[in-house]
């Protein structure tokens, strides 16, 4: 992987992606053992919209593999406004070792990439979510011991975390089921790709519109806000439009006994997900927000120094 970007998860082989976990593990584990595996490399951070998560997972993963990341929040660099992303992408390609960027069009990061000899990271965009989708597969597998045969509902709306659940799931042998209201859907092309790579690891993708079908016996129930980031005007449309789809302990009784439930934060309680879930014993929530750092810096270290020990 040594020298690649990373934009979506339809990019990584299976193989890739177990190694990615292999080495998260390791760095969760041993964090001591790659204190200075970074030392003196830098990463960019662009962002065009707000982050805790994902500022802070890879900017403290960088430091703690003695490397450092440099934060460019909206009105430092304008993205696109200021300068265009072809100029951004060949400029911070002279100074630094690695970009990671959180834009609004999915384009803006394909661009840096293309433009960029040194890896560029897709931290989320309009379309995907991949950083997101690892951290939660990897939190998966630590919470139930394997990937292949689970099944998985995420209930809400097909968005860019719906989009990288697909792609993961397709690559590990989770089925996916994405559970929306009408109009909701997962984009054609990132869900009709993701079912037929599933059929080669005997995963099944699927979207539903009826919340009792879509949950019934699932391993891991998953939900995210109904108004992304950039869909602010929507929200109290959606709010109406998404309310039988709240997460709550009726909808839980439909997913499996032994159901993990997942959100990648933040929450908005009382809206997708209520208290009670989210607080349940059921909850893996700040497992996973902890799994954003493990998994990232295990991405990172592929991307930079290839395979490692
Ligand atoms: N889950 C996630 O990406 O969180 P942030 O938006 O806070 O980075
Ligand atoms: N779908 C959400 C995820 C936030 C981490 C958004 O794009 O705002």
């Amino acid at each position: 992987m040594k020298g690649k970007d990373f934009i979506t998860v339809a990019e990584l082989s299976t193989e890739q992606i177990e190694s990615i976990f292999e080495l998260a593990l390791k760095l969760k584990s041993n964090p001591d053992d790659y204190e200075d595996a970074l030392t003196n490399m830098t990463m960019a951070m662009i962002f065009e919209k707000p982050s805790l998560r994902t500022r802070v997972s890879f900017e403290a993963g960088m430091t703690q593999m003695g490397g450092h990341a440099m934060y460019l929040g909206p009105s430092d660099i304008s993205l696109g406004k200021r300068e265009s992303v072809p100029d951004i992408a060949r400029v911070l390609d002279r100074m630094v070792d690695i970009i990671m960027a959180r834009t609004f069009a999915h384009d803006s990061v394909t661009t840096l990439a293309e433009y960029a000899s040194i890896p560029v990271i897709n931290g989320l965009s309009d379309l995907h979510h991949p950083c997101q989708a690892i951290a939660d597969y990897l939190t998966i597998l630590e919470k139930k011991g394997t990937l292949k045969g689970l099944k998985l509902a995420f209930v809400g709306d097909g968005n860019n975390v719906a989009h990288s659940l697909l792609e993961c799931g397709a690559k590990t042998g989770v089925s996916v089921t994405i559970v929306c209201p009408k109009g909701y859907e997962p984009k054609k092309e990132i869900f009709d790709a993701a079912f037929e790579e599933g059929k080669k690891m005997g995963a099944t993708m699927a979207v539903c519109n009826d919340w009792k079908e879509g949950v019934k016996g699932a391993d891991v129930v998953y939900t995210d806000v109904w108004a992304s980031m950039g869909q602010e005007k929507e929200a109290e449309e959606r709010k109406k439009i998404f309310l039988p789809y709240q997460v709550n302990s009726e909808l839980m009784a439909l997913a499996d006994k032994e159901a993990i439930f997942m959100h990648c934060l933040p929450a908005h309680r009382g809206e997708e997900v209520t208290d009670e879930v989210i607080e349940s014993w059921q909850s893996v929530v700040f497992d996973e927000a902890e799994n954003r750092l493990h998994a990232q810096k295990s991405l990172i270290l592929k991307l930079l120094l290839g395979e490692i020990e």
